[in-house]
């Protein structure tokens, strides 16, 4: 069993989604603040953007190329994880797939995957890790969204599957809090990431919908990765007595 880390030992966990956008902001926030990484994502490509990071011996950073969705994928990088680092303290779940289009049209296979990535993914991804999570009283950080706090047209399901994600955080944080593990989600609103054209929006329809959102956010701007990354650190990363919390980073939307 692994021992809490001692004050000033290097935190170690896995950031899934670690490739792209928000999670890519996390590797480069945490690795500042001294933590190590086991950097997660279904693109082989994209993770190959880190394999510098991980240069070198004693490096603070490992890739592994995992479908969250794929319980065996899931189950052997987190045996990886222990072999890699012997223990894990935080992780952040942050691979998630996005879902436009009204009820009328949106196809059953979409919905399927989109939560098989936001719904299933998240608890497998967390079951994996949580003997490692509980040895050391560690912390949970989800990803949900501002559509999870405020309805919205048209967007309804990938709404539905991060309000999933904000009540599961809830749960866990009651089920997980006597253990000494800490289960938190961000709510961010929209974000500049590849998220818009991985779900197959053209650049029009993205600038379109951003512009949109931005225009009735009341700090009147779409987010920056950062802003979410420096808010999910803290949450993994410090003990301040927090968990079940769904915090909105949002620029005021979700009010
Ligand atoms: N960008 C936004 O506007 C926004 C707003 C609110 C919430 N979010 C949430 O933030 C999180 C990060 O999104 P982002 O905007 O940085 O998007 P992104 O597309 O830049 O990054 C998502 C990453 O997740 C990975 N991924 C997707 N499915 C996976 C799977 N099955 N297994 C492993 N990896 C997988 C992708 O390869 C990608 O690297 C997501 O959960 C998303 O729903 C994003």
């Amino acid at each position: 069993m692994t021992a809490p880390a001692p004050r000033g030992e290097q935190l170690c966990g896995v950031i899934t989604g670690a490739a792209s956008g928000i999670g890519r902001a996390c590797v480069d926030l945490f690795l500042a603040r001294g933590a190590r990484i086991d950097a997660w994502d279904r693109s082989a490509d994209a993770l190959k953007s880190l394999e510098s990071l991980g240069a070198g011996a004693g490096a603070a950073i490992a890739t592994r190329v995992v479908d969250v969705t794929d319980p065996e994928s899931v189950t052997s990088a987190s045996h990886a994880v222990h072999e890699q680092w012997g223990r894990v303290d935080f992780v952040v779940n942050c691979a998630g797939a996005f879902l436009v289009g009204p009820l009328s049209e949106v196809p059953a296979d979409s919905v399927r995957g989109l939560f098989d990535v936001n719904v299933l993914g998240t608890t497998l991804v967390t079951q994996a890790l949580l003997p490692g999570l509980t040895a050391s009283r560690g912390s949970i950080v989800n990803v949900a969204s501002a559509v999870a706090l405020k309805a919205t047209p048209s967007n309804s399901h990938y709404a539905a599957s991060k309000a999933a994600v904000a009540h599961l955080t809830r749960c866990w944080a009651l089920e997980l809090g006597p253990q000494g593990v800490r289960v938190n989600c961000v709510a961010p609103g929209p974000t500049a990431t590849p998220i818009y054209r991985a779900a197959g929006m053209t650049v029009e329809q993205e600038d379109a919908l951003l512009r949109e959102r931005a225009s009735t956010i009341p700090l009147r701007r779409i987010g920056d990765p950062v802003d979410t990354a420096r808010w999910i650190t803290t949450l993994a990363l410090e003990d301040n007595w927090t968990t079940g919390a769904v915090v909105p980073i949002d620029g005021g939307m979700s009010l």
